[in-house]
């Protein structure tokens, strides 16, 4: 397994180009099985879940194709899905998977998919889209670790389900992005109340409906979606990545220098913004697509609690954590999406405690945010920091090393065996 040695206290100078967001990249590809025609999709970050979820859509029986995989640009075409099925193989290794359950129900009405099991932030059931999807008639059973769902026969219409009213009782990302491709091709209206607000709903939702479906409400938490026979192929670019801007944003702040962000979404930073302002870091907007972050003379400590979009986000609390424990004053950081998202913490204790010795070696629990912040932590480490499996970034934030190095950190990445 490939290691990351960082030698920290470079400052970070120059600019920096943000990749396609993971989190929509993932449901707008999973969308593409809702139609016979094809769909084009681009700015698609360059990260292993990608091409995890590309042999998922390929082993339905879609064409894919791209021009060399890992690629920023795909197109798919599923005129028919011979294997509604989404294996434990590519399961265990990306929970998203889940997002192929609902385009599989609402185009064949019939779904074989893994059950995520819990992973190390917390047991993340999925049992919120599975409740939602009985609402629409799905009959689901679930046997040896797998979902099966079917939706019988409703009359002259075929397997198809039916809109309903749906309340969530707990705000859930890909459980909203589920619900509203499974309602995109049913029969009526579906309102689901209580749906998440984030830009990757929103980007899903553009890309729907650029395909004919019949949504409004978007950026809201009340979703109406008005079901329809058939959806056609489509062009859609994914958003920029707000997270790996964030991250920058953070590795900016806490390593001084000058950075600039480029290709990213300013609009979707504005608690990371506020919260790095209040620390006192310097950030200007500079354009609609571009920020500079400015290391601040000295980083005051200001409390975090992270929350649904448009909050704090979960996935940068790691990354938050690291400017912490730069900062002068005591921080509370509080978690309240995963029960269980603090493992940096006691690797970051290590480095910290023991600030003055080279040669650290971090082990990185697996949560690609959690390894982000580790990084950015190195960054900032007096002497080396020697970060090992590092394979969990790599699903994630495409050509770190790279980016980082092109601004001035001290970062390689070491090869297995090497
Ligand atoms: N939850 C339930 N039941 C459900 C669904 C969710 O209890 O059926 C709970 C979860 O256990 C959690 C909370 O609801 O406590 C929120 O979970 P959510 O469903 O929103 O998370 P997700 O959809 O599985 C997405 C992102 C995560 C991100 C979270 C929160 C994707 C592919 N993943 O996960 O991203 O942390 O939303 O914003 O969109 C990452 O990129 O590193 C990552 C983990």
């Amino acid at each position: 397994m490939d290691k990351f040695l960082i030698k920290g206290g470079k400052e970070l100078r120059g600019t920096v180009a943000v990749s396609g967001a993971k989190n929509s990249a993932l449901p707008v590809m999973a969308a593409a099985l809702l139609t016979a025609d094809k769909v084009v999709v681009r700015n698609v970050p360059k990260v292993r879940d990608l091409v995890t979820m590309s042999k998922l859509l390929a082993f339905m029986d879609a064409k894919v194709t791209a021009n060399a995989i890992p690629a920023s640009d795909y197109e798919i075409q599923a005129p028919r899905l011979n294997h509604a099925e989404a294996s434990y193989e590519l399961v265990k290794t990306m929970r998203a998977s889940i997002l192929t359950l609902g385009p599989l129900m609402a185009r064949v009405g019939a779904a074989r998919v893994s059950l995520p099991g819990g992973c190390a932030i917390g047991a993340r059931p999925v049992d919120l889209h599975l409740k939602a999807l009985e609402q629409m008639g799905a009959e689901i059973a679930t046997s040896h670790g797998y979902i099966e769902a079917k939706v019988h026969g409703n009359g002259s219409r075929g397997r198809r389900l039916r809109g309903a009213h749906i309340v969530f009782e707990k705000i859930t990302v890909t459980g909203t992005e589920n619900i509203l491709m499974a309602a995109a091709l049913a029969d009526g209206e579906t309102v689901l109340e209580n749906a998440a607000r984030e830009p990757e709903v929103t980007d899903l939702i553009v890309m729907l409906r650029k395909m004919g479906a019949e949504i409004c409400g978007d950026g809201t938490s009340t979703l109406r979606i008005h079901g329809v026979k058939e959806l056609h192929g489509t062009e859609h670019t994914v958003i920029p990545d707000r997270i790996e801007a964030g991250t920058f944003l953070v590795a900016g702040a806490i390593t001084g220098g000058d950075l600039t962000i480029t290709n990213c979404e300013p609009k979707h930073l504005g608690a990371v913004i506020a919260k790095l302002q209040q620390a006192g870091a310097r950030i200007d907007i500079v354009d609609a697509t571009t920020i500079r972050v400015r290391g601040a003379e000295k980083l005051v400590a200001a409390d975090v609690t992270t929350e649904e979009y448009p909050g704090f986000a979960t996935d940068m609390q790691a990354q938050y954590m690291v400017l912490a424990t730069q900062a002068e004053g005591t921080s509370l950081i509080t978690e309240t999406i995963f029960e269980n998202r603090f493992m940096h913490a006691s690797e970051m204790m290590r480095m910290g405690a023991n600030i003055s010795i080279e040669g650290h070696t971090a082990t990185v629990p697996s949560d690609l945010r959690a390894s982000a912040g580790l990084v950015l932590a190195g960054l900032v480490a007096t002497g080396e920091t020697l970060i090992d499996r590092v394979y969990h970034i790599d699903r994630g934030y495409e050509g770190i090393v790279e980016k980082l190095k092109a601004v001035g950190a001290d970062i390689e990445r070491v090869h297995a065996g090497t």
